[in-house]
């Protein structure tokens, strides 16, 4: 088995750049949770169209949630660098804004998450190891992680990203948007994000296989040097003594050490 790097991180924290950028540099193959999410998604409101509950609407009958998570446990979802539903390339659809809406109502159903959790731990096993990012890698799927990075930035930052990803301009709305999003993220019980203990290990020195790094004032290089200097400091990484170093930190590329 290689070495599992778990990113977890709100929307728009820089976690799938790191992801790409980490996989490319230690020759890992890289899992985006949030898209298996989303294509899921895109499932139930083709199933459900305008019956899906609002999160205010929470009251009615739950009966509901088991039908969602019976038609996602029907699906075949395939993520890769493009993201398949039942065979069918959807890597576009499942980034509309009806998507993202909707996809933290999904993603808070527990019997549904315990069925998306029980692939992504195949996944890693199938891979023999890799880069996975989402919201609850290094706290439920994959607690065994040989590095758990949590990125955090400013709701400001954040929104601007996506704002510029998306290439439109309305960082307000965005912006809103993302907030409704981080508090359901982070209000249900399952996957909830782990921000305070991870802080609070991060923090103690005691754990050198978790990081938090809050990136609103660091560019991915940046980022990336922080968790590649730490993969070498546990063994996992070696940095390429020719590189020039820059802002004090070595820069890429170098070798992988095989875990
Ligand atoms: O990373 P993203 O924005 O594409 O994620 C889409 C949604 O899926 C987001 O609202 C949170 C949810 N999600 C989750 O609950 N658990 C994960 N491991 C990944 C994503």
């Amino acid at each position: 088995m290689r070495p599992v790097v778990a990113i977890d991180g709100p929307a728009g924290s820089g976690k799938s750049t790191l992801a790409r950028s980490l996989g490319e540099v230690l020759g890992l193959d890289v899992l985006d949770t949030g898209a298996m999410y989303r294509a899921a998604t895109l499932r139930v409101i083709a199933v459900m169209g305008e019956d899906l509950p609002t999160p205010v609407g929470e009251s009615r009958d739950d009966s509901w949630k088991l039908h969602v998570a019976e038609v996602v446990r029907e699906c075949v979802i395939d993520v890769d660098s493009r993201v398949r539903l039942d065979g069918l390339d959807v890597t576009e659809d499942i980034r509309t804004d009806r998507v993202d809406q909707v996809v933290s109502i999904v993603a808070s159903i527990p019997v549904l998450r315990e069925d998306l959790v029980s692939r992504q731990r195949q996944w890693i096993y199938a891979h023999g190891g890799g880069v996975v990012e989402g919201r609850d890698i290094g706290t439920v799927v994959y607690p065994d992680a040989d590095l758990k990075v949590y990125l955090t930035a400013s709701i400001e930052s954040r929104a601007e990203r996506r704002a510029i990803e998306k290439a439109i301009g309305e960082k307000a709305e965005i912006e809103s948007m993302i907030d409704r999003r981080d508090k359901l993220d982070m209000s249900r019980a399952t996957g909830a994000l782990p921000s305070i203990e991870m802080t609070a290990l991060a923090a103690s020195g005691k754990e050198n296989n978790i990081m938090v790094i809050d990136s609103t004032e660091h560019n991915a290089d940046d980022v990336l040097n922080m968790v590649l200097s730490r993969l070498e400091h546990i063994g996992i990484y070696r940095f390429s003594k020719t590189e020039v170093p820059e802002h004090g930190v070595e820069k890429h590329p170098h070798e992988e050490v095989p875990g």
